[in-house]
């Protein structure tokens, strides 16, 4: 919630001096000032998917300051095999629970595949209805060169924009897969020509995924944007994972990168087996959970 009146000037809105995006913001929401800040005095920060109210309201309360509301949600939390299907209205509606499921993180939402490639107007029309009706602080959209006009676009607009380059998911199909982007020469100015031109766009951070973790720490070195890796190596200014595999909810394997601080599928698999069996038994509802 923010407490500051609209009138203050947005010099007073910034966190005090020497404290973190952890410590310093308390009362408000987490903006893009807030990051830009932290990129100057080099603070590195984490940034976590959600989907939903309940479990984006815990890594709130755990001091992630910013939550992506990402259309990872497709094969991560709606059963699709990628992020390809995900509509709008899937979109606005996760969003809007993690809004409403949040009081200090800055929350970002995907523009979902064919969201925004038609025109710079549909990418307008849409971008607004996730700030509208799901009322999220920012949007993130993929794409490097190809994407810096519709960035520009919506920035003029006073749309924060998060870019993405590197592996773009939603561009699966064309890569036959999910290969490590950056390899070899070409690739390496293009990755580095793409993190320009969305600064260039105003973009106020850019997504690295599955890069050479050498390049990513020199797009992080030219960059006066934060990068936010994932699959990019310690160099870049913050980290994000996908909420259901740094958790240990993914079923089978999961991206090299990725590190699980919870297995929490197991046991989620042994508490609802075991209240199966204790139904079977009889042996639940025992006297404690019955009324009289
Ligand atoms: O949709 C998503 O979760 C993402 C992250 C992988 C950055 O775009």
């Amino acid at each position: 919630m923010n407490n500051a009146s609209p009138l203050q000037p947005a010099q007073t809105q910034d966190a005090p001096a020497g404290t973190t995006l952890y410590g310093g913001v308390t009362n408000r929401r987490v903006t893009v000032r807030d990051l830009a800040k932290a990129k100057r005095n080099g603070e590195r920060w984490a940034m976590l998917t959600a989907y939903d109210a309940l479990t984006a309201g815990v890594f709130d309360e755990a001091g992630i300051p910013v939550l992506l509301v990402g259309d990872s949600a497709g094969n991560c939390h709606l059963g699709y095999e990628t992020t390809v299907p995900v509509t709008m209205d899937q979109m606005v509606m996760m969003s809007a629970a993690v809004v409403r499921g949040t009081q200090r993180a800055l929350i970002v939402a995907d523009l979902p595949f064919g969201s925004y490639q038609e025109s710079p107007a549909q990418a307008m029309h849409n971008a607004a209805r996730l700030m509208k009706e799901a009322g999220v602080q920012a949007v993130k959209l993929e794409g490097g060169e190809r994407s810096a006009r519709t960035i520009e676009l919506l920035v003029d607009a006073g749309i924060p924009v998060m870019a993405h380059i590197g592996l773009t998911p939603q561009s699966v199909h064309a890569f036959g897969g999910y290969p490590v982007q950056g390899r070899g020469d070409e690739a390496a100015h293009q990755l580095l020509r793409d993190a320009k031109a969305v600064q260039q766009a105003g973009a106020f951070a850019v997504v690295l995924e599955a890069v050479p973790a050498e390049l990513a720490a020199q797009v992080t070195e030219h960059s006066a944007i934060p990068t936010v890796g994932i699959g990019g190596g310690p160099g870049t200014d913050a980290q994000v994972l996908v909420w259901t595999d740094f958790a240990g909810m993914t079923a089978g394997r999961v991206p090299k990168f990725v590190k699980q601080y919870a297995d929490l599928r197991s046991t989620l698999a042994r508490a609802a087996a075991e209240f199966a069996t204790d139904v079977r038994e009889g042996t639940f509802p025992g006297p404690e959970h019955s009324f009289s």
